[in-house]
């Protein structure tokens, strides 16, 4: 069997398949959509990250493919109809990265309660400001969570340690899981306009595309500070750039961007309240370890 991998991965997880007799495994990173599709052909196997776009061309070309593994959660990157259609296997690793995107979200969501990016920007550039920074706590807040599935119900978990009330927005959560999660369930309004934090963890989808967008941030309250380390996209950037030029929200915190990497012209990045992480959600040593096995 002979497969590619076609996006950098941890050594424990190439490790395995190099180990496999029957396996021939090639590295070759950074192909370009036309070099992928010339050489796919080749391969049953095809190992990804995010970097790769199996579209329905590439797959149009890959005759022996039986396997997608994407080593990480978003299948977004994956043309999966066309897959289906070639009958090829499209698998993810739900779990890998689930404690590092979690965290990165509380991480998140503490450096837009205290300005510590801004804080820290300031420091480095002389000066001591120790009014201008004041910042919001946590405790006795309310965190709208929408999308309660893994990275969303640990996000929960962590923010309930901080003394925050959990409403959680999901079509497919029950009020049996929300009552054992102790957090309530709530309908989409409610969540946005009674949230002090918004924090996104839904998929990528025709579904979800621009799920926030203009009437929602109309829906918050103005102290409102959303953050979405889930998929760009999810929350419609021009509506975003809108309500924070109109003050309708305090602040937010992005870590996934419509276009990736974020234009260096992107009009997010003139607003101070608006925090920003070049996609680094699940860019921790154990969670690439965990995704690459
Ligand atoms: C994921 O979907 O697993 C994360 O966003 C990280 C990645 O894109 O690989």
């Amino acid at each position: 069997m002979k497969i590619l991998i076609s996006d950098k991965l941890a050594d424990e997880g190439l490790d395995i398949l190099k180990a496999v007799e029957d396996f021939e495994v090639d590295c070759k990173f950074g192909l370009l959509p036309e070099e992928l599709k010339a050489v796919i052909k080749d391969y049953h196997g095809l190992i990804i990250r995010s970097g790769t776009k199996v579209t329905a061309d590439i797959l149009d070309a890959a005759d022996q493919l039986k396997v997608i593994g994407r080593a990480g959660v978003g299948m977004d990157n994956v043309d999966l109809k066309a897959a289906t259609k070639k009958g090829v296997i499209a698998m993810n690793t739900p779990s890998g990265n689930t404690t590092a995107t979690a965290e990165h979200t509380m991480g998140m969501i503490l450096a837009l309660a205290r300005n510590i990016p801004q804080a820290y920007a300031s420091m480095k550039a002389g000066k001591w400001d120790r009014t201008k920074f004041r910042g919001v706590e946590l405790h006795g807040k309310k965190l709208g969570v929408i999308g309660f599935g893994r990275i969303g119900s640990t996000v929960a978990k962590f923010a309930k340690a901080f003394g925050m009330e959990v409403l959680a927005y999901d079509p497919f959560l029950s009020m049996e899981i929300a009552d054992q999660k102790g957090v309530v369930m709530v309908a989409m309004e409610a969540l946005l306009s009674q949230s002090d934090y918004i924090t996104m963890h839904v998929p990528k989808s025709s579904e979800t595309r621009n799920l926030i967008s203009d009437k929602e941030f109309g829906l918050m309250k103005k102290t409102a500070r959303v953050v979405n380390c889930a998929r760009g996209g999810v929350i419609s950037e021009a509506a975003l750039v809108k309500a924070l030029e109109e003050g309708k929200i305090a602040g937010c915190a992005l870590d996934v961007f419509e276009q990736e990497p974020l234009p260096l012209d992107s009009p997010l990045l003139k607003f101070d309240n608006c925090i920003v992480t070049p996609h680094l959600g699940a860019a921790t040593s154990e969670a690439k370890v965990n995704v690459a096995i």
